[in-house]
């Protein structure tokens, strides 16, 4: 079927009480191995690149990757713009066809944030394409752009205001999660989550979710996340199916051999990360 936007995905997640996974891909391997992944679960599932993705092959080679994996399934869809760092990038994505638009403000002032993603909303919204926003930031290093040591986690009033004077649609909150390589294990806000969820309406977003443990995963879920945003162990994946392949096969020069190794892996992984967001079956297969 064509690409979908997540605004229905999100509102049946919030609805029924799970969350869909949204993936992020690097090449058509990882394309494939996603929406495969998705499929053979009748799960929905979203495909998002971050500007460092759109900078090594361009928006129209990413969204021709998806289009082709969407229109091969039945199950939905969607592609998504991740960490749009600036109004003219969401705008390039948004005339490209993505689905779905993240602008992230969250490095700017509470005001800055608030008219930067007022606007994408804007113009994305006649269109019926959903936009979700970042208050609060990340920890880690999310492509170029550093949440640094300066890194305030999301304020539930501040949260509510957000989304009142934005109108946006889905709101990425900083709980204590961070893009990247977990030192330790990951310690969670999960009060500060359910207090946001009491006061803010729209769906919740989960970034930095690479390392979290499952369980955690699932506590969020049932305290109101509705995307779960996966990067980190999908390169991963990716590079130990191609290194291994490498290793054992040095002499090898045809890169589909080694592609489809690192294709397994992350079909694997996906797979077990879409069980965990309690998505599998909720893919209302259509013609
Ligand atoms: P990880 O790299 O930690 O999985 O984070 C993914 C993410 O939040 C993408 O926006």
């Amino acid at each position: 079927m064509s690409l979908v936007t997540t605004k229905d995905l999100l509102l049946d997640a919030q609805k029924g009480c799970y969350a869909v996974g949204a993936f992020n891909v690097e090449n058509m391997e990882m394309v494939q191995a996603v929406v495969s992944a998705a499929e053979a679960l009748n799960a929905p599932v979203i495909l998002q690149t971050t500007p460092s993705t759109v900078k090594y092959a361009g928006l129209d080679y990413f969204y021709a990757n998806a289009k082709a994996a969407a229109e091969k399934v039945h199950i939905p869809v969607a592609m998504h713009l991740d960490h749009g760092n600036s109004f003219d990038l969401a705008m390039q994505a948004f005339r490209v066809g993505y689905t779905s638009i993240m602008i992230d403000g969250s490095q700017k002032p509470f005001e800055e944030n608030v008219s930067v993603t007022k606007a994408v909303v804007d113009a994305c919204h006649p269109a019926d394409v959903p936009v979700e926003a970042e208050l609060g930031k990340v920890g880690g290093k999310e492509d170029d752009q550093n949440g640094g040591d300066n890194n305030p986690y999301t304020d539930p009033q501040e949260a509510k205001a957000f989304v009142e004077r934005t109108n946006v649609d889905f709101l990425a909150v900083a709980i204590g999660t961070a893009h990247g390589v977990y030192k330790g294990e990951p310690r969670l806000d999960l009060d500060r989550l359910s207090e946001i969820r009491a006061v803010v309406s729209v769906p919740l977003v989960l970034h930095g979710t690479s390392g979290v443990p499952d369980d955690t995963v699932r506590d969020c879920i049932g305290r109101g996340i509705c995307k779960v945003n996966y990067a980190t162990d999908l390169r991963i994946a990716f590079s130990k199916g191609v290194s291994t392949f490498l290793q054992e096969h040095p002499q090898t020069i045809d890169p589909k051999k080694y592609g489809a190794l690192g294709r397994d892996e992350v079909r694997q992984y996906v797979m077990q990360k879409i069980q965990v967001c309690g998505c599998a079956g909720k893919g209302y297969r259509m013609a």
